[in-house]
């Protein structure tokens, strides 16, 4: 079968959501990826971050092949020999009293929605009903109803409706907004990505989280930082939080969790927020299973024993600099924090974002445009600086070549 072949077959038989690049990819082995003709290509996508570990990393998939061989699946019916290893794991890894599995990013950003509905209830003293989180502008926390419903982009929301309400939308990156909205005492929460990654990687000013943060606690309500993309090491700390020193009430991880290797989401929280739900009213048949335990400890070991979060700080630097230097008209900008950055790519003779990316690929180099003149840059974080240096060339070469 050659490539279109493929992807005839996808196009016959799959629902037409998604619009991929024109490559269709069989391996993968920690930057590279191999595509079914055997061309390599570094990725500069890693799955939308979940890949920070690097293609099929053999710690982590040893610990998949390990547990699946032993038990995969009990529910929460039951406990298993592995969940609370894990819970015990990552509470003290990332520093908060408890945990709440899940399996997929949305999962989490459902799960700290109802946590923040039920604290505001429970514990603030909200009328029944009442509850309001305030979420920000251009923000992506994924694909549920409820979830496009806070969403900003007509396509993630048109023909979903009616829309979940109790949502309170403000510009990102704007305290005094935040702070108007804070005087409603119906206010549960603010819900916030640490650096906002599918609009096209804005980084707030400096302080904003650190703002964020205070005026949350001033004014009794609970900071929700959705991690899923920015966490486990992407910008060069292990939370993009770490870079302003907050600690979010209500912390959602997913994507490199588990490496890019399974399924695997996980809310933190203090006991007052988490303690608030109760057996039987949140859940999940697949959240906490053995081998979703296995793979997350065996992920999040190798982010601290390879060092990737000081990785993605010191290279990220170096591949901000070396692309301001490409001299191209088409670049408009480059912005990002560790390694995860965004060139705004100015159209230029009627080539686009994804031209640039056709071009890429063309070269051995994946990356995928966001918003139609962003593209994205995120390699795994196990890239060594000569791999960012050749990588560096070829996105270099591709822009040039339309100039
Ligand atoms: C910040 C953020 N939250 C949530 C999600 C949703 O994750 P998932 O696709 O695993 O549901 C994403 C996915 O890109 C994301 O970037």
């Amino acid at each position: 079968m050659t490539t279109q072949d493929y992807i005839n077959r996808e196009e016959k038989y799959g629902a037409h959501n998604y619009h991929p690049i024109p490559v269709v990819l069989d391996r993968g082995e920690g930057v590279f990826l191999w595509d079914v003709e055997g061309k390599r290509y570094y990725d500069f996508l890693s799955a939308y971050s979940a890949v920070n570990q690097g293609h099929c990393h053999p710690k982590i998939v040893n610990a998949l092949i390990e547990q699946a061989g032993k038990l995969c699946l009990t529910s929460r019916a039951f406990h298993n020999s592995c969940l609370g290893e894990y819970e015990e794991y990552i509470t003290n890894y990332f520093g908060y009293e408890k945990v709440l599995p899940m399996n997929t990013g949305v999962e989490g950003d459902e799960t700290a929605l109802k946590l923040c509905r039920k604290w505001g209830y429970l514990k603030k003293g909200i009328p029944d009903g009442k509850a309001k989180i305030i979420v920000c502008q251009n923000n992506f926390h994924g694909r549920t109803i409820t979830i496009v419903s806070i969403s900003t982009d007509p396509d993630a929301r048109k023909d979903y409706g009616p829309y979940t309400p109790g949502f309170v939308t403000i510009p990102y990156n704007d305290i005094p907004a935040l702070e108007k909205e804070l005087q409603d005492p119906d206010v549960a929460g603010f819900l916030v990505e640490p650096i906002q990654g599918e609009a096209g990687v804005f980084v707030p000013d400096e302080g904003y989280l650190k703002n964020v943060s205070q005026l949350c606690k001033k004014n009794n309500v609970l900071f929700i930082a959705d991690e899923v993309q920015t966490g486990i090491a992407r910008t060069g700390r292990m939370l993009a939080c770490d870079h302003e020193n907050v600690r979010p009430d209500i912390l959602i991880l997913g994507k490199a969790l588990s490496g890019g290797v399974y399924p695997v989401s996980a809310v933190l929280a203090d006991d007052d927020i988490m303690l608030t739900i109760k057996p039987g009213e949140h859940g999940s048949t697949y959240g906490g299973n053995p081998v979703a335990a296995k793979v997350a400890m065996a992920a999040l070991e190798v982010v601290k024993d390879e060092n990737l979060a000081e990785n993605a700080e010191k290279l990220g630097k170096v591949f901000r600099e070396e692309l301001l230097k490409v001299d191209s008209e088409m670049i408009g900008l480059v912005r990002g924090r560790g390694l995860l950055n965004a060139v705004v790519i100015r159209p230029r003779n009627g080539k686009t974002a994804l031209d640039v990316c056709l071009k890429m690929k063309e070269y051995g180099v994946l990356a995928k445009p966001t918003h139609g003149h962003i593209i994205r840059f995120a390699p795994p974080l196990v890239i060594d600086e000569q791999q960012l240096l050749e990588a560096v060339s070829l996105i270099a070469r591709s822009i040039k070549d339309f100039d």
